[in-house]
């Protein structure tokens, strides 16, 4: 007889998850298991305890996957990335405007070739699992080739991905430009051929405010109407001159972020990217819509943005996620962008607990997205998107790691120090999808 049964698979390491918001101090919010066991069935979390109780019930037909030493912690979720801008990473010299103008136009210019759309999307992915990132906030470019190429990628390795195509109808070069119209109809037709497909969903991207008429956010505004379960993804004050200039585009407006709101993009699963240069009226504002704040500390060092103010946005309340940002971003690695956003909460004396940057990272950016109920952590039906770290990646990790004495103390230096060579395994729905010690 057939066994119809679906396989379960049980991992046994470490395992540290959040369970809600950690805030400043309430390190109540994880779940540790010291000697945990997860158990993983039809791709998602069966079962989740000590490894002493749940072995005693496990049949003996279960091989165990037995990773005593590592530690096993959600996927990580990169909440703003471009995928078009991966072979412009750390291109030298400039503030946003013209890093734009040099480096990302060119660059984007070719993805009106499928055939290197494809190519770029599956080398980004690869990057993302090296990484331990299982699920991202994706912006394409203009071309519509470029979204099918991601979905079709993404779809092809199981990934649980939000992406869209950008909408761009002034200030670019013509060889970027749609219009407002088809702009609309074709992000319709992607939203029809992809939103919901699989683990995918879909993102309304205006750029920015600069690059897109009045009109193309009127219609962007509209549609989001027309399909609110769909994302809105775009960027809001990240450059001083970038806040200048929408000033005088949109003279009407009592701000950058009010330009958004007049066109009816702020809303639930609404993401806009950086939100340094905001007011307390702008965040308070953001967080009553339900929008959220991708916080993307390496590209806002980088580009010499401005500081993001962590405090200011937990205070309203707002949703805050961790994003890379690149190719403006300097690093895929969610870990190196943690040590960075502490450092950034550092120059405001503020200081990121090592509790609340795993929570960055994983269940306060899966609700950014509103994807929470599927990811973000490792509760039972959970799907089971994981990573399994090596606290001794390194020499100096390991010798480190030694003269630690708690668990906060070791997650710590792991963030600060901690790269893609930490990433020892990367779980996909419970099945390896990288393996850093695979040929
Ligand atoms: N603002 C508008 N477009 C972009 C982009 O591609 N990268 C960043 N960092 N900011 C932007
Ligand atoms: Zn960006």
């Amino acid at each position: 007889m057939i066994d119809t049964t679906p396989a379960v698979q049980a991992f046994r390491s470490s395992i540290l998850h959040c369970v809600r918001d950690p805030g400043e101090q309430d390190d109540t919010a994880v779940e540790y298991l010291e000697d945990g066991l997860l158990l993983v069935s039809g791709g998602r979390v069966e079962a989740i305890g000590p490894a002493d109780e749940l072995l005693k019930n496990l049949p003996d037909s279960i091989s165990v996957q037995d990773y005593r030493g590592k530690l096993i912690v959600p996927g990580f979720i990169d909440t703003h990335v471009h995928y078009p801008q991966t072979d412009m990473i750390a291109s030298y010299g400039s503030q946003l405007l013209e890093w734009l103008n040099n480096y990302t136009f060119p660059t984007e210019r070719q993805f009106s070739d499928a055939a290197h759309a494809a190519d770029t999307a599956d080398f980004f992915i690869s990057e993302l699992l090296r990484n331990g990132t299982t699920s991202a906030l994706v912006l394409g470019t203009v071309h519509t080739e470029s979204v099918d190429a991601f979905f079709e990628t993404a779809r092809r390795r199981g990934l649980r991905m939000i992406a869209g195509k950008v909408l761009m109808d002034r200030n670019c070069p013509e060889y970027l430009r749609d219009t407002p119209e088809t702009g609309y109809s074709d992000s319709k037709a992607l939203i029809e051929r992809w939103h919901g497909q699989a683990r995918l969903q879909y993102a309304i991207t205006p750029r920015f405010a600069p690059t897109s008429t009045e009109r193309q956010l009127q219609l962007a505004g509209q549609l989001a109407a027309e399909h609110p379960d769909t994302f809105v993804h775009t960027h809001v004050a990240e450059n001083v001159r970038e806040v200048e200039w929408v000033a005088e585009l949109f003279p009407k407006s009592r701000s950058y972020l009010d330009v958004y709101d007049q066109f009816n993009l702020l809303r639930d699963r609404s993401v806009l990217a950086h939100c340094i240069h905001l007011d307390t009226e702008d965040r308070k504002r953001l967080a009553s819509s339900g929008a959220a704040m991708a916080f993307c500390p390496t590209s806002n060092l980088f580009l010499g943005s401005g500081l993001f103010d962590l405090s200011a946005a937990q205070s309203v309340g707002a949703r805050v996620g961790l994003g890379t940002d690149v190719g403006a971003g300097t690093s895929f690695s969610m870990l190196q962008t943690l040590s960075e956003a502490y450092k950034v909460s550092q120059m405001a004396g503020q200081s990121l607990s090592p509790y609340r940057a795993l929570y960055l990272a994983t269940l306060g950016s899966a609700r950014s997205l509103y994807i929470d109920e599927h990811v973000g952590n490792l509760a039972v039906n959970k799907e089971a998107d994981f990573v399994l770290l090596d606290w001794q990646s390194t020499p100096l990790l390991s010798r480190r790691m030694q003269a630690a004495k708690t668990l906060k103390e070791k997650l710590f230096a792991l963030f600060m120090l901690g790269d893609d060579r930490a990433v020892r395994k990367t779980f996909i729905q419970g099945q390896c999808a990288h393996d850093r010690d695979a040929g």
